[in-house]
């Protein structure tokens, strides 16, 4: 496993690779976890050579203290990544990545309209810039991004076509820890006492799914946000039971797409999301 920081180290040994090789790419903003190790596993499995990028994008993040708050932990990340037979690491700084400022704005029509890009303004646009760059770098055949982020994900299968590349799209599961609440490098920010309380948010998404024969969705929806927010760690952000297609929340449980609810909730001040397939 090899680190490189610049464009040109990148390339470089990208140039390394023969025609019959292929491609994988695993893009993270680091403090990786078994989460991320589960889709460079994938990757890994599926193509000659992975390369995962570790980056923390300022342009995704809509509240700067967030941002200051994200861990930031490449040794470790290292160390995680050495035994996965990744073969390239690139950490690039953030003038490797902008060196001008990056004035593209996306548009993903009501894609972008609800849930996470309702409650976080420009949060897709940052990713799209940054996805597509990383793509541009890497020009990878395949890549690989986790359920978790389930609006992400359709914003970059819509990214892609629209920008007409020719990556394809890996969806991986949502890896959970024991207790059931969703891996995210953002449940490292938790106390001890948080972590015990935000897998409550897990526990009732399994809940609903069991629930779902016997409410109404208007029902479920209310149901799902009393029982969050009664736990006095826990304040929710938004709960959407949506299709999984346009991402639009769903009036009643004859539509026929699938469904999937999503939610977003405070632990203290981190914030976390998790979704479940209703059916
Ligand atoms: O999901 C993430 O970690 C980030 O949004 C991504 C895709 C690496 C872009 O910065």
């Amino acid at each position: 496993m090899i680190l490189v920081k610049t464009i040109d180290e990148l390339q470089h040994e990208l140039s390394k690779l023969g025609a019959n090789d292929s491609l994988g790419f695993v893009p993270t903003m680091g403090a990786l976890h078994r989460g991320h190790l589960s889709l460079v596993e994938q990757s890994v499995a599926n193509n000659t050579h992975t390369v995962v990028s570790v980056f923390v994008n300022p342009t995704q993040f809509n509240d700067p203290k967030d941002l200051e708050r994200y861990p930031r932990t490449l040794e470790n990340d290292l160390k995680l990544l050495e035994p996965s037979a990744c073969n390239i690491v690139f950490a690039p700084s953030a003038g490797e990545v902008y060196p001008e400022p990056d004035l593209r704005k996306f548009n993903f029509g009501k894609l972008e309209e609800v849930m996470e890009g309702a409650h976080r303004p420009g949060h897709f646009n940052g990713v799209a810039q940054v996805v597509s760059k990383l793509f541009a770098m890497v020009n990878p055949d395949k890549a690989y991004f986790g359920l978790k982020d389930f609006q992400q994900l359709a914003i970059i299968k819509n990214m892609v076509k629209q920008l007409q590349l020719r990556v394809e799209i890996v969806p991986c599961a949502i890896i959970r820890e024991e207790s059931g609440l969703a891996m995210s490098s953002r449940n490292e920010l938790l106390t001890a006492e948080q972590r015990e309380n935000a897998k409550i948010i897990s526990e009732t998404l399994f809940k609903a799914k069991e629930l779902m024969g016997q409410k109404s969705v208007e029902e479920l929806v209310k149901w799902v946000l009393e029982t969050i927010n009664k736990n006095p760690f826990l304040n929710v952000e938004y709960f959407e039971i949506v299709d999984d297609e346009q991402l639009q929340a769903i009036k009643s449980w004859d539509e026929k797409n699938t469904k999937v609810a999503c939610v977003a909730a405070f632990c203290g001040k981190i914030r976390l999301i998790d979704n479940i397939v209703l059916n």
